[in-house]
């Protein structure tokens, strides 16, 4: 129930007692993975932002630390990131030592020196992010904005040589805005991004970053994400992603979709980081070895982040993603699948072939007690509509449940949270997100992380993903297959328990 513990993710990272929100800071440094995030130390509520921290050397098992960076009277930490500073450019650290650098927005109170303006400040650490410094020159950058956040500081290798460089946002502008540096204090203007038309309400947590396609580097592809608020009424809190060429100065996107042989058309000029509810304020690690580049989002949507009924936390992390551009088809994709290192906990459950008639069939497997990994394949067969429902109550169907439905002349897959338990919470909770889906071989596959208080979809080896919160009742362990319109066949499922990672 509601005020306890029921609904604590035991396989995403959560603040013990107190609210979390953006991850922040993210970089890999002497073997540990750094977790910052939005946090307030003293509460629930999105107060006192201040910078939280956790250590993990597989980015499964999380360690907290102290918190890093702390608000006062005259500023919120806001959000940001961390660079490994190797030479010292900063002049932080000794000669030849390699500072950890904190890049963040310094968000002003009214009656502070700055008046209510948001500028970006550097911390620093010494000793492997453990304590950090706030530099006395702060903020470096101020443009005189009041809504001027979210630095994401990376060093750029090119043609054009050899520097920091840094995406942040003019949030209500809906405008990314590119500097360079070389020793993380002065900052210049490169350029500034804008969508060709204005998309979203306003704009947060930018990244920008190289990925090689079908893992070739000599051909590289730029990926500049958008965090993003919709209109009002149409899902609040999500992300999106350009691709594109970054020559060191400049991002020329290039469309999502496009033929990879180049004379095709763009298919489109954004495509979605995820299609659920609650994926936001993704951005990636610096640092990561081997070209590898992972995603953190924070899985939650400012819709209704305020009123999610937990305690005595508030917030958790979606499962950490490795991101990787792939050709399909002769078209560019973008992938996304959970990093490998969660551990099963006793034998794996499978289904072997299933035929789906018409109706809801209850499955002999139980789902939703302990964190678990369902992988189900379906042949569409000569059904109109088919999918899976997780996490219902009690022995019959019922009406509760989380509802994975795939229409196959539309197209779509599409997560339906509506009747997922306590959907109550905030009138704009209950929620129908579809995406496009294209079945291969007229086949779907799912695979579905299922942890307390969330399920994570990847649709097609993570093609398609959704990210969403979901509170069922407590016995809603049940899952079953349904078919409309004709016969589906499930292929194969297994579920596999998973060992739960707590802090
Ligand atoms: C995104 C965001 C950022 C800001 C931070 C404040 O969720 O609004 O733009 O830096 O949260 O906590």
């Amino acid at each position: 129930s509601f005020g306890e513990e029921a609904y604590r993710p035991q396989i995403h990272y959560t603040g013990a007692d107190t609210w979390i929100n953006d991850p922040n800071g993210l970089v890999y440094a002497d073997g540990l993975y750094h977790l910052f995030f939005q946090n307030n130390p003293y509460g629930t509520t999105h107060a006192n932002m201040s910078w939280g921290h956790a250590v993990s050397s597989d980015l499964i098992h999380w360690h907290d630390r102290p918190v890093a960076i702390l608000c006062d009277d005259e500023e919120q930490i806001f959000s940001g990131s961390v660079v490994v500073d190797e030479g010292n450019t900063s002049g932080f650290g000794e000669p030849g030592s390699s500072p950890l650098v904190a890049i963040y927005t310094s968000a002003y109170a009214e009656d502070s020196r700055f008046h209510g303006l948001q500028a970006q400040s550097l911390a620093y650490s010494l000793d492997g992010g453990e304590t950090w410094a706030k530099f006395e020159g702060n903020p470096v950058l101020d443009r005189g904005s009041r809504e001027f956040r979210d630095p994401k500081v990376f060093r750029y290798s090119g043609a054009a040589g050899s520097y920091w460089v840094m995406v942040a946002v003019e949030a209500v502008e809906r405008k990314a805005v590119l500097y360079r540096s070389d020793d993380l204090r002065n900052w210049s203007h490169l350029s500034d991004f804008e969508a060709a038309g204005k998309v979203g309400l306003i704009w947060e947590c930018p990244d920008l970053f190289p990925l090689a396609v079908d893992g070739n580097p000599e051909h590289v592809k730029w990926v500049l994400v958008i965090n993003l608020h919709r209109e009002d009424g149409e899902g609040g809190s999500a992300g999106i992603y350009f691709l594109g060429d970054f020559d060191g100065m400049t991002f020329t996107s290039t469309g999502v979709g496009a033929s990879a042989d180049d004379d095709g058309a763009p298919a489109a000029e954004y495509g979605w980081l995820d299609f659920g509810r609650d994926y936001y304020a993704t951005v990636s690690f610096n640092n990561v070895p081997d070209g590898r580049r992972i995603l953190v989002g924070w899985m939650n949507n400012w819709d209704y982040a305020r009123s999610l009924p937990t305690s005595p936390w508030r917030g958790s992390m979606a499962l950490p993603r490795e991101a990787a551009l792939r050709t399909r088809a002769g078209r560019l994709v973008l992938e996304q699948r959970v990093v490998p290192g969660l551990e099963a906990t006793g034998a794996a459950r499978s289904l072997g072939l299933l035929d789906v008639p018409e109706g809801v069939h209850r499955l002999p497997v139980e789902c939703g007690a302990e964190p678990c990994l369902v992988e189900a394949t379906f042949d569409a067969g000569s059904a109109e509509e088919f999918g899976l429902v997780l996490l219902q109550p009690g022995e019959q169907s019922g009406e509760e449940g989380t509802r994975l439905c795939y229409d196959v002349e539309r197209g779509e897959l599409v997560l339906d949270r509506r009747a997922s338990g306590h959907a109550e919470l905030h009138p704009l909770f209950p929620s129908v997100e579809g995406a496009p889906v294209e079945l291969v071989g007229n086949r779907l596959r799912l695979e579905i992380y299922v942890d307390a208080g969330s399920v994570e979809v990847f649709a097609q080896g993570g093609l398609v993903t959704f990210a969403e919160q979901v509170f069922p009742g407590s016995a809603s362990t049940g899952a079953s297959v349904y078919a409309v319109g004709g016969t589906a066949q499930l292929i194969g499922l297994t579920l596999t328990p998973l060992k739960p990672a707590p802090v």
